[in-house]
Protein backbone atom coordinates (compact mmCIF):
# COMPACT_ATOMS: atom_id res chain seq x y z
CA UNK A 1 0.00 0.00 0.00
CA UNK A 2 0.93 3.74 -0.59
CA UNK A 3 1.74 5.99 2.35
CA UNK A 4 2.13 10.29 1.70
CA UNK A 5 4.08 12.02 3.76
CA UNK A 6 3.97 15.70 3.76
CA UNK A 7 5.82 18.42 5.16
CA UNK A 8 4.97 22.08 5.53
CA UNK A 9 6.40 25.53 5.10
CA UNK A 10 10.12 25.98 6.52
CA UNK A 11 10.85 22.01 6.90
CA UNK A 12 13.16 22.22 4.07
CA UNK A 13 15.32 24.14 6.46
CA UNK A 14 15.76 21.60 9.19
CA UNK A 15 19.19 21.43 10.33
CA UNK A 16 20.06 24.46 10.03
CA UNK A 17 16.44 26.33 11.43
CA UNK A 18 16.29 26.82 15.27
CA UNK A 19 18.29 23.70 16.09
CA UNK A 20 17.63 23.51 20.01
CA UNK A 21 14.01 23.39 18.55
CA UNK A 22 13.74 21.25 15.95
CA UNK A 23 17.06 19.36 15.81
CA UNK A 24 20.09 18.44 13.66
CA UNK A 25 19.23 16.04 11.42
CA UNK A 26 17.95 17.67 7.69
CA UNK A 27 14.02 16.92 5.94
CA UNK A 28 16.68 14.56 3.58
CA UNK A 29 17.64 12.47 6.44
CA UNK A 30 14.27 12.40 7.91
CA UNK A 31 13.01 11.51 4.25
CA UNK A 32 15.29 8.33 3.58
CA UNK A 33 14.95 6.87 6.85
CA UNK A 34 11.03 6.64 6.34
CA UNK A 35 11.68 5.32 2.70
CA UNK A 36 14.09 2.80 3.51
CA UNK A 37 11.50 1.88 6.79
CA UNK A 38 8.72 1.75 4.51
CA UNK A 39 10.18 -0.24 1.62
CA UNK A 40 11.37 -2.92 4.50
CA UNK A 41 7.97 -3.64 5.34
CA UNK A 42 6.84 -3.97 1.91
CA UNK A 43 5.04 -0.33 1.30
CA UNK A 44 5.25 2.42 -1.17
CA UNK A 45 6.08 5.79 0.25
CA UNK A 46 5.42 9.44 -1.04
CA UNK A 47 6.75 12.52 0.24
CA UNK A 48 6.33 16.40 -0.11
CA UNK A 49 7.86 19.32 1.43
CA UNK A 50 6.03 22.66 0.42
CA UNK A 51 6.14 25.92 1.62
CA UNK A 52 2.80 26.45 -0.43
CA UNK A 53 -0.39 26.00 0.91
CA UNK A 54 -1.64 25.73 -2.61
CA UNK A 55 0.58 22.75 -3.27
CA UNK A 56 0.03 20.73 -0.20
CA UNK A 57 -3.40 21.36 -1.29
CA UNK A 58 -3.09 19.96 -4.55
CA UNK A 59 -0.91 17.45 -3.42
CA UNK A 60 -3.76 16.05 -1.13
CA UNK A 61 -6.17 16.01 -4.22
CA UNK A 62 -3.44 14.09 -6.30
CA UNK A 63 -3.63 11.51 -3.10
CA UNK A 64 -7.14 10.90 -3.14
CA UNK A 65 -7.04 9.72 -7.42
CA UNK A 66 -3.53 7.84 -6.66
CA UNK A 67 -5.55 6.16 -3.82
CA UNK A 68 -3.10 7.06 -1.10
CA UNK A 69 -3.73 4.42 2.31
CA UNK A 70 -2.42 6.44 4.70
CA UNK A 71 -1.04 10.58 5.12
CA UNK A 72 1.40 11.46 7.60
CA UNK A 73 1.36 14.80 8.13
CA UNK A 74 3.61 17.70 9.12
CA UNK A 75 1.74 20.50 8.96
CA UNK A 76 3.82 23.07 10.57
CA UNK A 77 2.66 27.06 10.63
CA UNK A 78 -0.07 25.94 8.84
CA UNK A 79 -1.50 24.00 11.31
CA UNK A 80 -2.37 26.63 13.57
CA UNK A 81 -3.82 28.83 10.74
CA UNK A 82 -4.86 26.49 7.57
CA UNK A 83 -9.08 25.71 7.50
CA UNK A 84 -8.11 25.21 4.07
CA UNK A 85 -5.56 22.26 4.15
CA UNK A 86 -7.50 20.79 7.01
CA UNK A 87 -10.78 20.87 4.33
CA UNK A 88 -8.31 19.49 1.66
CA UNK A 89 -7.46 16.41 4.02
CA UNK A 90 -11.02 16.02 5.11
CA UNK A 91 -11.45 15.77 1.24
CA UNK A 92 -9.70 13.05 0.70
CA UNK A 93 -11.07 10.71 3.19
CA UNK A 94 -7.79 9.19 3.84
CA UNK A 95 -6.28 8.28 7.23
CA UNK A 96 -3.68 10.47 9.13
CA UNK A 97 -1.51 11.28 11.49
CA UNK A 98 -0.43 14.68 12.63
CA UNK A 99 3.21 15.23 14.01
CA UNK A 100 5.30 17.99 15.29
CA UNK A 101 9.01 17.53 16.21
CA UNK A 102 8.97 19.67 18.64
CA UNK A 103 6.01 19.85 21.74
CA UNK A 104 3.76 22.67 20.56
CA UNK A 105 1.99 23.06 23.62
CA UNK A 106 5.12 23.80 26.14
CA UNK A 107 5.78 26.86 23.67
CA UNK A 108 3.24 30.13 22.37
CA UNK A 109 -0.15 29.82 22.98
CA UNK A 110 -0.92 30.00 19.54
CA UNK A 111 0.41 26.91 18.59
CA UNK A 112 -1.32 25.28 21.56
CA UNK A 113 -4.72 25.02 18.82
CA UNK A 114 -4.49 22.83 15.30
CA UNK A 115 -6.60 22.90 12.68
CA UNK A 116 -5.81 19.16 11.93
CA UNK A 117 -5.93 17.20 15.69
CA UNK A 118 -9.88 16.44 15.86
CA UNK A 119 -9.76 14.87 13.12
CA UNK A 120 -6.71 13.06 12.91
CA UNK A 121 -6.19 9.14 14.02
CA UNK A 122 -3.62 10.06 16.24
CA UNK A 123 -1.02 13.19 17.38
CA UNK A 124 2.56 13.35 17.78
CA UNK A 125 4.45 15.96 18.89
CA UNK A 126 7.51 16.73 20.71
CA UNK A 127 9.54 13.48 20.05
CA UNK A 128 11.55 15.12 17.86
CA UNK A 129 11.91 13.22 14.79
CA UNK A 130 11.36 10.16 16.21
CA UNK A 131 7.77 11.19 15.94
CA UNK A 132 7.72 10.35 11.99
CA UNK A 133 9.23 6.86 12.79
CA UNK A 134 6.41 5.91 15.15
CA UNK A 135 4.02 7.58 13.04
CA UNK A 136 5.10 5.31 10.06
CA UNK A 137 5.36 2.29 12.24
CA UNK A 138 1.33 3.15 14.09
CA UNK A 139 0.61 3.62 9.75
CA UNK A 140 1.79 0.42 8.64
CA UNK A 141 -0.13 -1.56 11.51
CA UNK A 142 -3.04 0.07 10.80
CA UNK A 143 -2.62 -0.46 6.95
CA UNK A 144 -2.24 -4.32 7.41
CA UNK A 145 -5.16 -4.93 10.10
C1 LIG B 1 6.13 22.33 13.93
C2 LIG B 1 5.51 23.23 15.01
C3 LIG B 1 4.84 24.44 14.39
O1 LIG B 1 4.28 25.26 15.42
C4 LIG B 1 5.86 25.27 13.63
O2 LIG B 1 5.21 26.35 12.98
C5 LIG B 1 6.66 24.46 12.66
C6 LIG B 1 7.06 23.11 13.02
C7 LIG B 1 6.95 21.17 14.52
O3 LIG B 1 7.23 20.23 13.79
O4 LIG B 1 7.35 21.23 15.69
O5 LIG B 1 7.04 24.96 11.59
O6 LIG B 1 5.07 21.77 13.15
Amino acid sequence: STILVLHGPNLNMLGTREPEVYGHETLNDIDNRLLRQAAERGHHLLHLQSNAEYELIERLHEARAEGVDFIIINPAAFTHTSVALRDAILATGIPFIEVHLSNVHAREAFRHHSYFSDIAVGVICGLGSQGYDLALQAAIKRINN
